[in-house]
């Protein structure tokens, strides 16, 4: 059975003629699947022409089958202006940081003056990722410039719910985050084969959020949002230890025992003397399509209630409802709410609070 990982590894010394770099690390690849052997993926040309298009398709073929594919199903299409500007960002990116040198030392000191907010939550599947990817996604829709480090390193789920299917590219010994609609990212994702369970424990863990910060380029970014794990364990203790800066988003769904769990989170940040900027209920009501009816399907007051136990404020209410993204879309994610849609609006307007 051939995975993923290993097509991308397969494909990765076949250079793009344009940009003279490998095709892997310009993203020029998309949509692998893998069915029995049977591998079908997207390769975006940026040459738009029948000589290019043949030449690939030898070349993606025989390094697709020398990994022990069957069949290989290709489908082409031209770039496009958008995505050109994103492989050149992130080429821009990295030569930056070849002429600086030696890149700025570390996000973590104070004097970066960049904006740390953890967000957490009392348990499992409130929507932390879900609040945490949309949060960034917005900041970035007002002109800020963010990243996300993804800190939930057993949970990782950033890069798949904003459709990454890339990996951070190298710089000498600097990983470049990934960067996708204006959000720099690392995940633990980027660096687990096949989405390996990670069963590392206690100093490993550290270790590796550590090298979030000192080894990753982010370059001037101005906000940097965690996605932490849920509850109060060792991954948020150590983010909190070694980001005393941080302030916090706590997320709870409105039933009264959710608030009440996530309250813990909150003690926990006060605790730990980070400020918490406020509360954002998920899943807060249903809204009824054709009569614009709001149904509290989970219950109602939980965000207001907790809010109001951490002398904090309750920043958003975010209805139930996935993002109705066609899959057709070039710019596919499963998690992303767009700018047009209601849900897209409350986070924005999250974002104007946060920025205010
Ligand atoms: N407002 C919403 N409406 C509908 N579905 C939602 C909403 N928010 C989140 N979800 C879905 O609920 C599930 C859990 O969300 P998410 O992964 O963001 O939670 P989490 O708190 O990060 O979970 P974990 O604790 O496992 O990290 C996901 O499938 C997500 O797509
Ligand atoms: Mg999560």
């Amino acid at each position: 059975m051939i995975v993923k990982e290993q097509v991308w590894e397969a494909l990765k010394h076949l250079e793009d003629p344009v940009y003279r770099r490998n095709i892997m690390e310009l993203h020029l690849i998309r949509d692998v699947m893998i069915k029995e052997n049977r591998v079908s993926l997207t390769a975006l040309l940026t040459i738009d022409h029948e000589n290019r298009r043949a030449e690939l398709q030898q070349e993606i073929t025989k390094a697709v089958k020398a990994i022990g594919a069957e069949e290989v199903h290709i489908r082409f299409r031209a770039i496009s202006e958008y995505e050109r500007g994103e492989v050149a960002k992130q080429l821009e990116d990295a030569q930056a940081v070849r002429e600086q040198g030696k890149p700025n030392s570390s996000v973590l000191d104070p004097e970066a003056g960049v904006e740390f907010i953890a967000v957490a939550s009392g348990k499992g599947g409130v929507g932390k990722s879900t609040v945490t990817v949309n949060l960034a996604v917005a900041l970035a829709r007002q002109g800020k410039k963010v990243g996300i480090i993804d800190a939930d390193i057993y949970g990782f789920s950033v890069p798949d719910m904003m459709g990454i299917e890339t990996r951070p590219v190298l710089d000498g010994d600097r990983i470049i985050p990934v960067e996708r609609f204006g959000v720099k990212v690392i995940s633990m994702g980027f660096f687990v084969e096949d989405n390996a369970p990670i069963i590392w424990r206690g100093p490993m863990l550290g270790k590796m959020l550590r090298n979030f910060f000192a080894e990753v380029e982010w370059g001037d970014v101005e906000y940097i949002l965690l996605d932490l794990p849920p509850g109060t364990g060792d991954v948020a203790l150590d983010v909190h230890s070694m980001i005393p800066q941080s302030k916090e988003i706590i997320v709870t769904t409105p039933h009264a025992t959710a608030a009440f769990v996530a309250a813990r989170a909150g003690a926990m940040a006060l605790r730990t003397e980070h400020e918490i900027l406020g509360v954002v209920e998920n899943m807060a009501y249903y809204e009824c399509g054709s009569c614009g009816t709001k149904e509290y399907v989970f219950g109602r007051g939980g965000g207001g209630k907790l809010a109001e136990s951490l002398h904090t404020e309750l920043l958003a209410q975010i209805p139930l409802g996935a993002p109705d993204n066609p899959l057709t879309d070039p710019e596919f994610a499963p998690s992303i709410y767009k700018s047009d849609t209601a849900t897209g609006q409350i986070y924005d307007q999250l974002a104007q609070r946060i920025i205010n």
